[in-house]
């Protein structure tokens, strides 16, 4: 029996396909490449480039592989970018999501881990957040992961899908293997890694008069192998039985982007300056999770995300990776 991994060329999908591997189970990657990359993956693993919105293509990787479950990780990303471009957004996280889970449903498949985010609670009133705070998202990239919940939800009741949806905070760091490579880079700590080599070495921050103490925000970072590691456990969850659920992964600590430059220049060794721009739209002034439910369903407990250890991951591989996938 296989996993079908939707999106698993992108940075999270191919840092969990390597945790599968290593567990060894046996992985399907299903990806059309717009923000992956196929070296992020082993020569070996069964590739399939495409859509996840397309029915034929998914009914032949059924036929071709036993599949028992799907984490889905397949979307686009960008919170900017579907303020821009809600029609996109909609089209790709939406409309081929419903095709493909009809598909997987169609195939026999009843188990899902879907990548969600923290983006669904849109300006949170608690911090940190707990997983029943009202969700509200404040851009279309938000509202995008929020029908998806209710979608899998739905399937759940109607069908018996059984899923757990991951509401991820800031992922970030690096494996040895794989790492952070994005175009265009919207991330904070490959952006200020990416600046640190320039000359002057100059970073933008967006907005610097958030209600918070430095007036930059301030973000919940989890190191991408703890992420992996929690849809590892999601999956054991699901594989005994376990009921649906939706699940905060970040770790109750926040960090101000100030506090991520102060590190990162320790981390570096460069003095990195900041360059102030105006905030951007759609960007929450403070996401900070409660990781406590987390804890209690899957026994997962961050054990890589403080911020020294992420960024020194991460600046190895970029050491390694100066043009990402591309070097
Ligand atoms: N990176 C973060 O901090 C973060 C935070 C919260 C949630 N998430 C969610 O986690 C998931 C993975 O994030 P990531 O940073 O690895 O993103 P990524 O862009 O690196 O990976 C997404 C992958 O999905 C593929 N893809 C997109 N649309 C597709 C489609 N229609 N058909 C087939 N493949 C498609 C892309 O080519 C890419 O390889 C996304 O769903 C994202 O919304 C990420």
């Amino acid at each position: 029996m296989a996993i079908l991994v939707a999106g698993g060329a992108g940075y999270i999908g191919s840092v969990t396909v390597e945790l599968l591997r290593a567990a060894g189970e046996r992985v399907v990657v299903l990806d059309n490449l717009v923000r992956g990359h196929r070296p992020a993956l082993d020569a070996d693993i069964p590739f399939y480039e495409g859509n996840i919105g397309d029915r034929a293509l998914l009914a032949r990787i059924a036929a071709e592989h036993q599949l028992e479950s799907c984490i889905h990780f397949a979307a686009l990303a960008y919170v900017g970018e579907s303020v821009q471009e809600p029609a996109r957004y909609y089209e790709n996280n939406v409309e081929q999501g419903v095709a493909m889970m009809s598909a997987l449903l169609h195939a026999g498949v009843r188990r899902v881990v879907f990548s969600s985010t923290a983006a669904t609670y849109g300006d949170a009133k608690h911090h940190p957040i707990p997983e029943n705070e009202p969700q509200w998202p404040v851009n279309p990239y938000g509202w995008s992961k929020l029908f998806m919940e209710q979608l899998l939800h739905s399937f759940d009741v109607a069908y018996g899908l059984k899923f757990v949806s991951l509401r991820y905070f800031n992922a970030a760091g690096a494996t040895e293997k794989c790492g952070e490579h994005h175009e265009p880079e919207s991330h904070l700590i490959p952006n200020i890694l990416l600046a640190a080599e320039k000359e002057p070495p100059e970073v933008a921050v967006f907005g610097n008069n958030y209600p918070t103490p430095d007036g930059t925000a301030i973000r919940d970072y989890v190191h991408v192998l703890d992420l992996a590691d929690a849809h590892i456990r999601a999956l054991g969850h699901l594989r005994r039985g376990g009921a649906s659920d939706f699940l905060n992964l970040g770790t109750g600590h926040g960090y101000s982007v100030m506090e991520v430059v102060a590190a990162a220049r320790k981390v570096t060794g460069r003095e990195i300056r900041v360059r102030v721009e105006p905030p951007r739209a759609g960007d929450p002034p403070r996401l900070v999770a409660d990781p406590a439910k987390s804890q209690a369903v899957l026994g997962w407990i961050p054990t890589k995300s403080d911020l020294r250890s992420i960024i020194e991951s991460a600046w190895r591989w970029h050491q390694r990776h100066p043009r990402g996938y591309d070097s």
